[in-house]
């Protein structure tokens, strides 16, 4: 009697929360509120996180700080902030800040300020701009050949679909990249990037940022789903929470994108590399008719590939290790450039990611050319044979 309810309880706390699978495991619990606190100052962050007691990474172009508390004077660094963000202030005089740019870094010095003091970059970006989208990178040059190529391409921001961290020590080699990137990068996370042996997407939370979260810049609103393992129930854990709330916030005017990982239809025939848990895809699809999305921006499938599912455009872009460059020995990969205008539609193109051949060092792509090539030629004398 005591282990039916026992087993009752459990399922109830397992649907509320959520669980996650392959690697069965409960949804993560809530990240604590992000707040940057130290002996000197507490900060209060809008699409930000704290990555260490200094340090603040943007986890959208225009990040906000409330200044809770201060000492005498502090510092703080703010990771992934684009080179035309223009720092705006509310309670504070200028002269009681020095701000220092370093890249995609702003290290800003506060000596004095009234509490409740703001501080926010904005984008002059009202006419619009271009961003870039590439997944399936591994965290090594390919990623940072993918990063240099959407700066050189004049790219306001790279969305990156997930896939940074084939093998070991790839995860810290991305973050490396992501912060020391020329343009900033928001990434939805991949199923490389949150399992392994172990789980290991507390790396994510801790220094890329939340798995599912939602920007707008430019009237367009930019949707981070998480899609890196399954779900069940398909609408539980944070993923749920955040559809909810932007379906509570109600009607959102202007072109809505979602980016994540895995695809809702893999695009090519005869392959199921899509989102696989139970009522996941169609719980996907109502979610975003619901909200009126148009555009669903996925890797995962190294390949590029559009077509139409129920009503959504889905753009697959997955080829950041330029795998079929190898194959076919010619550089044939392609990055997305998307284009926002003011009340106009989404548009985009495809152009040349023109990765050198020096930049395809992933191990784990290597070895499976390898592999393929053994298949290939397995195949030929199996064929010779017939004949
Ligand atoms: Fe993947």
């Amino acid at each position: 009697m005591l282990s039916g309810a026992l087993i009752s309880t459990l399922g109830i706390y397992s649907h509320q929360r959520g669980l996650r699978y392959p690697r069965l495991s409960f949804e993560h619990s809530a990240v604590p509120a992000s707040v940057l606190s130290s002996e000197q100052l507490e900060l209060d962050l809008r699409d930000s996180i704290a990555v260490n007691s200094h340090t603040i990474r943007a986890i959208a172009p225009e990040p906000c700080i409330f200044i809770k508390r201060l000492g005498r004077s502090a510092s703080v660094k703010v990771l992934n902030v684009a080179s035309n963000a223009v720092l705006e202030l509310d309670g504070i005089a200028s002269a009681e800040i020095d701000e220092e740019v370093d890249g995609t870094a702003r290290i800003v010095h506060i000596t004095e300020v009234n509490q409740g003091s703001t501080l926010k970059w904005s984008l002059p970006v009202t006419d619009g701009f271009e961003f870039a989208v590439m997944g399936d990178t591994g965290g090594g040059s390919e990623l940072a050949w993918t990063l240099k190529r959407a700066h050189e391409l004049g790219a306001q921001f790279l969305l990156h679909l997930g896939d940074f961290n084939y093998s070991e020590g790839e995860y810290e080699m991305a973050i490396e990249h992501f912060n020391n990137a020329k343009l900033p990068c928001y990434v939805t996370i991949g199923n490389h990037d949150f399992h392994t042996d172990g789980l290991i997407y507390d790396k994510f939370i801790s220094q890329i940022g939340p798995m599912n979260h939602a920007f707008e810049l430019a009237g367009t609103r930019f949707i981070n789903v998480d899609t890196a393992v399954d779900f069940w129930p398909a609408g539980s854990g944070h993923r749920g929470a955040l559809f909810n709330s932007l379906t509570n916030a109600g009607p959102f005017i202007g072109e809505q994108v979602i980016f994540t990982h895995r695809p809702l239809k893999d695009p090519k025939p005869d392959d199921d590399h899509e989102i696989g848990g139970i009522g996941e895809v169609d719980w996907l699809v109502r979610q975003s008719h619901k909200l009126g999305i148009a555009t669903v921006l996925s890797g995962h499938v190294h390949h590029s590939a559009e077509l139409d599912y129920q009503g959504l455009r889905q753009i697959t872009i997955g080829e950041g290790l330029g795998y079929e460059d190898l194959v076919l020995q010619k550089p044939v990969a392609k990055i997305l450039m998307a284009s926002v205008e003011p009340h106009k539609k989404l548009t985009h193109r495809w152009v040349d990611l023109n990765m050198p051949w020096s930049e395809h060092q992933n191990a784990t792509h290597l070895i499976k050319l390898k592999s393929d090539r053994l298949h290939r030629q397995l195949e030929w004398f199996a064929q010779l044979q017939k004949t």
